[in-house]
C-alpha cells in the first residue's frame, strides 16, 4: 500500500502515521523528520535546509524530490509505505506521480486553523523513539519524560506561535493544487481532524477497507 498523508503543521499526520504503520506493516517516510535529523547532525543539507524550517517556510522542491527519491529506494519501502509531509506542492505531486505511478490514497487531514495553533504550541515530542505528545490532550505520565522510552521530550524549534503562523500560510499557498491533484484522480480522503486521535484512526481505517 502506498499511502499520502496531507494536513497543516499539526493536523495529526504524524500521530496517524505510527498508527497506520504498525497496522499495515509500512515504511514510513517523513521529510520533515528527515530533514530534521540532517539539521541535528549539521550536515550540508541539515545547514541548507535550518534556515528554511525555522523561517516557517519551504524546503525547495528540487532538495526534497532528491531527498524523497533516494529514501524510496530502500528496501523497507518495497512492502508499501506512508509519506508524511510529501508531496506539498503540485510540483512535488507530479513527480511523484512520475516515479512511483500513483498512490493507494491521499488522505487530507482536516483541522481549523485555530485549533492547531494551539496543538502545535502544546506539541512534545521524544527525540529518540519520535512518540508524540501534547501538554493539553495527550500528556505523557510524568511531565517531560517519554513514557515509552524514558527520554527528556523536547518542543521542536519552529513549534511557536510566531513561525507555526508563516507555516499555517505557506500550508494554505500550497494545498488547494495538491487537494485538487488527488481529487482529479480519485484518491482522496478528506477527515475530519479534529475528532479525537482513536475517531480519526478508526475513520481512516475504514477508509481503507477495515
Ligand atoms: P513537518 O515536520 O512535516 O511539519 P508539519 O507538516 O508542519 O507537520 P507537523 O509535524 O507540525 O504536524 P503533524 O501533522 O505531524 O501533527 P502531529 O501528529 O505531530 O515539516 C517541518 C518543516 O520541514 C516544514 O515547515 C518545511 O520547512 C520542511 N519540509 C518538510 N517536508 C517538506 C516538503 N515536502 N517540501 C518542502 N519543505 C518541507 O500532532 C500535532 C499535535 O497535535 C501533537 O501534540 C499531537 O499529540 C496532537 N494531536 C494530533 N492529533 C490530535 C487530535 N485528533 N486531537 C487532539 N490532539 C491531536
Amino acid at each position: 500500500m502506498k499511502l499520502v498523508l496531507i494536513g497543516a503543521p499539526a493536523a495529526g499526520k504524524g500521530t496517524q502515521a505510527r498508527r497506520l504503520i504498525d497496522k499495515y506493516n509500512l515504511a514510513y517516510i517523513s521529510t520533515g523528520d528527515i530533514l530534521r535529523e540532517q539539521v541535528s547532525k549539521g550536515t550540508e543539507l541539515g545547514l541548507k535546509a535550518k534556515e528554511v524550517m525555522d523561517a516557517g517556510k519551504l524546503v525547495s522542491d528540487e532538495l526534497i524530490i532528491a531527498i524523497v527519491k533516494d529514501r524510496l529506494s530502500e528496501d523497507d519501502c518495497k512492502v508499501g509505505y506512508i509519506l508524511d509531509g510529501f508531496p506539498r506542492t503540485d510540483v512535488q505531486a507530479q513527480k511523484l506521480d512520475e516515479l512511483i505511478g500513483s498512490v493507494d490514497r491521499a488522505i487530507y487531514i482536516k483541522v481549523p486553523d485555530d485549533v492547531l495553533l494551539t496543538r502545535l504550541t502544546a506539541r512534545e515530542t521524544c527525540p529518540d523513539c519520535g512518540a508524540i505528545y501534547n501538554k493539553i490532550s495527550s500528556p505523557s505520565k510524568e511531565a517531560g519524560v517519554c513514557d515509552v522510552c524514558g527520554a527528556k521530550l523536547t518542543q521542536r524549534k519552529d513549534d511557536n506561535m510566531e513561525t507555526g503562523l508563516v507555516r499555517l500560510k505557506t500550508f494554505h499557498d500550497t494545498a488547494d493544487a495538491l487537494i485538487d491533484h488527488y481529487a482529479k484522480q480519485g484518491k482522496l480522503f478528506e477527515v475530519d481532524g479534529l475528532a479525537d486521535i482513536d475517531e480519526v484512526t478508526n475513520e481512516i481505517f475504514k477508509n481503507l477497507g477495515e
